[in-house]
């Protein structure tokens, strides 16, 4: 069932343009044209009772799911303008936010069976079960597996669309996890009028060019990729810099790493490394850097060339080519230039392969990586 991938995990990397127009297709409506107000751009299948007088989101999920949650507050926040914090599912459970009138709450696990999760939001709805009715929970899951455990928690789901992933290392629902965010928070930017009709067909256009964009990174980059990976049969740590809503992309790169070729991998917000881990920078030690345009572009480029500096090999996941500002980087991966906001679903594909080669080339177990299970059922 590889179809000729020699992993799981690589088949599922290139499903991700499928996965894209399957979301595209299920979450927006193509009737939508912009000042028509009879027909809504999202459609999300939720009750809007969970929605309309929400004042603020947590989000509770683990590992990658909580990187895609931290786009999705990037995203509520940029453009629905609800203040939304995103919780470690196992810290939450010990330690949750004092209670906040009219929240919603989301739980994002690709499996529904993740027991931190569910516990989280379990306690959640008793807790908010017993107080007044403003506090009482909103409840919404965005999943993979609508039959699972979450699904038949909660009422409201968004479903990922990513079909079944074998490999353990997360990829193709990650990406059905960014997009669920995007539905969600362009439905709320539309009811509430945050962003204009314009922006929002801009932004939606913007999402339809995205599996073609996908297909074309992987067509131009994974033999660049598998060769680039050559240069690192001797590495033993990794640093991956992100800024905004890259820096979740950052945090995944390194987790990609970690979990499949057991590389010490970490990801900072770029801005983060002269309070301390620049103190780890050296010619041994390479750094990714993902610089998309928009707000924070020049900021990582010069983060980056702070890097250089202490004698990293330079790595730029970027649209920058050499002879521009790209001569600082020792390797380029490049990526097509997009709306800042749509940028973080392209710059993760080449981080996805650069983690799979290197566990691949090393002969590591891509699929079943030592000491990680699928789902995680146990606190
Ligand atoms: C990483 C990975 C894990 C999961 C985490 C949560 O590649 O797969 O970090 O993301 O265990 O799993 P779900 O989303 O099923 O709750």
């Amino acid at each position: 069932e590889k179809q000729g991938f020699k992993h799981f995990m690589l088949k599922e990397i290139y499903e991700q343009p499928g996965v894209v127009r399957d979301c595209l297709e299920a979450y927006f409506n193509s009737d939508w044209i912009a000042n028509d107000s009879n027909v809504a751009p999202i459609n999300l299948g939720l009750p809007p009772e969970i929605y309309n007088d929400v004042e603020q989101i947590q989000i509770v999920a683990c590992g990658t799911s909580w990187h895609a949650a931290l786009i999705g507050k990037y995203l509520l926040e940029h453009l629905a303008q609800i203040p939304t914090q995103v919780h470690y599912a196992s810290e939450f459970r010990y330690a949750p936010s004092p209670l906040t009138p009219n929240t919603l709450i989301i739980g994002v696990t690709q499996s529904g069976e993740t027991a931190d999760t569910l516990a989280a939001l379990e306690m959640e709805k008793e807790r908010r079960k017993e107080q007044q009715p403003k506090f009482q929970a909103r409840l919404l899951g965005i999943t993979n597996r609508p039959e699972s455990s979450l699904g038949r928690m909660l009422p409201n789901i968004i479903n990922t669309l990513a079909g079944i992933e074998i490999g353990v290392a997360a990829t193709k629902t990650f990406v059905a996890q960014v997009m669920a965010f995007y539905a969600l928070a362009l439905d709320l930017a539309y009811l509430r009028k945050t962003v204009s009709s314009a922006k929002l067909q801009e932004i939606i256009n913007g999402l339809r060019q995205i599996p073609g964009e996908i297909e074309g990174l992987l067509e131009t980059q994974e033999k660049y990729i598998e060769e680039l990976v050559h240069e690192f049969n001797e590495t033993k740590d990794f640093i991956f810099l992100g800024r905004g809503i890259n820096f979740p992309i950052a945090l995944e790169g390194a987790l990609k790493l970690k979990e499949i070729s057991y590389i010490h991998a970490e990801g900072y917000p770029a801005g983060e490394m002269k309070h301390g881990p620049i103190a780890l920078l050296d010619e041994k030690v390479p750094v990714v850097a993902i610089a998309m345009p928009g707000t924070v572009y020049e900021k990582v480029i010069s983060n980056a060339q702070e890097a250089k500096a202490r004698d990293s090999r330079l790595i730029g996941v970027t649209p920058i080519r050499d002879g521009e500002a790209g001569d600082i980087f020792n390797d380029l991966i490049p990526v097509p230039a997009v709306d800042e906001l749509l940028s973080p679903i392209l710059a993760v594909i080449p981080l996805q392969l650069l983690a799979y080669h290197i566990a691949a080339r090393r002969g590591l177990d891509v699929d079943q990586p030592r000491n990680l299970a699928k789902s995680v059922t146990v606190e």
